[in-house]
């Protein structure tokens, strides 16, 4: 059971990486706790690579560069709420339902803007999570609230060991997992491309340092979620989006549930 995302989100969240999926790059999680997101995230990419092997060897057709068409959104809804109960249910059937929604997918992506050294074949995609595992790190002013004193330093401390365990469980080998301090990361811990980033550090100096390591990476048509955009116990996410999009007008923001979506216009 995931007790900091909501099964909302959970849905929210595995549609816009389902978008991204056609773009080139990485996804990568600031902050992935137990990792429960990062088994979806990782099991969504899995299918996603395995489906591009096969339409690579030419088996299946790769449409041209274009603007993906989501038609299969809804059969993602569907997955992804299962995939929500999945979490619940230590992500059980997730790997099945998210292997429908990928079929799309990987009938829209671009060999163009995915295209290793090789052309025809694709990088396969991975994902990147971070977190200190050693909890929160201390508030700055920019979180204060009225609305509660929980997230202190060094809450919501598990054990890097906890989430290897955890994605080893379930067969993913597509996951890169960093212990670090986001402020300590370099480019080498980061991939040079990323197509979707969930940040999801909850404190202003987290949510800042994650964009501002996420936004020189991020690939045309890439998608950046930050968590808890209206979540009066978290202000600081809230204040670092805000300041981010005050300084760089081409992005616009949706906001859905404690979700901001931050795309290129
Ligand atoms: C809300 S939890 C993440 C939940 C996770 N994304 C999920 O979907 O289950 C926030 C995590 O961010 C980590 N974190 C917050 N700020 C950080 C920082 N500056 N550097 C490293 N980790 C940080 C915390 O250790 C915590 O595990």
């Amino acid at each position: 059971m995931n007790d900091q995302v909501t099964r909302e989100e959970t849905v929210e969240i595995l549609r816009l990486a389902e978008q991204a999926l056609p773009v080139a790059g990485d996804f990568v999680e600031l902050g992935c706790y137990r990792g429960d997101t990062s088994v979806l995230l990782g099991q969504l990419l899995r299918e996603y690579n395995s489906l591009s092997a096969i339409s690579s060897k030419g088996i299946a057709t790769v449409s041209p560069v274009g603007n993906p068409d989501f038609t299969c959104g809804k059969s993602v809804e569907k997955s992804a709420i299962s995939c929500g109960k999945a979490v619940e249910n230590n992500h059980k059937t997730c790997g099945n339902l998210v292997d429908k929604s990928v079929h799309k997918s990987v009938q829209n992506s671009s060999l163009e803007t995915n295209q290793t050294s090789q052309p025809g074949l694709k990088q396969p995609k991975k994902l990147w999570i971070y977190d200190s595992f050693a909890g929160l790190p201390e508030k700055t002013r920019e979180d204060a609230s009225g609305a509660g004193a929980n997230f202190q330093a060094g809450e919501l401390l598990v054990t890097k060991r906890e989430v290897v365990d955890k994605i080893r469980k379930h067969g993913l080998k597509n996951v890169i997992i960093k212990k670090a301090w986001f402020d300590d990361l370099n480019d080498k811990d980061l991939p040079a491309r990323i197509a979707f980033a969930f940040c999801d550090g909850d404190l202003y100096g987290s949510i800042k340092t994650s964009l501002r390591l996420v936004y020189p990476r991020l690939a045309e048509q890439g998608i950046i979620i930050v968590h808890d955009y209206n979540n009066p116990e978290l202000p600081g996410s809230a204040r670092a989006v805000d300041e981010f999009l005050r300084a760089r007008p081409e992005f616009k923001l949706q906001v859905r549930r404690t979700l901001a979506i931050l795309t290129k216009r």
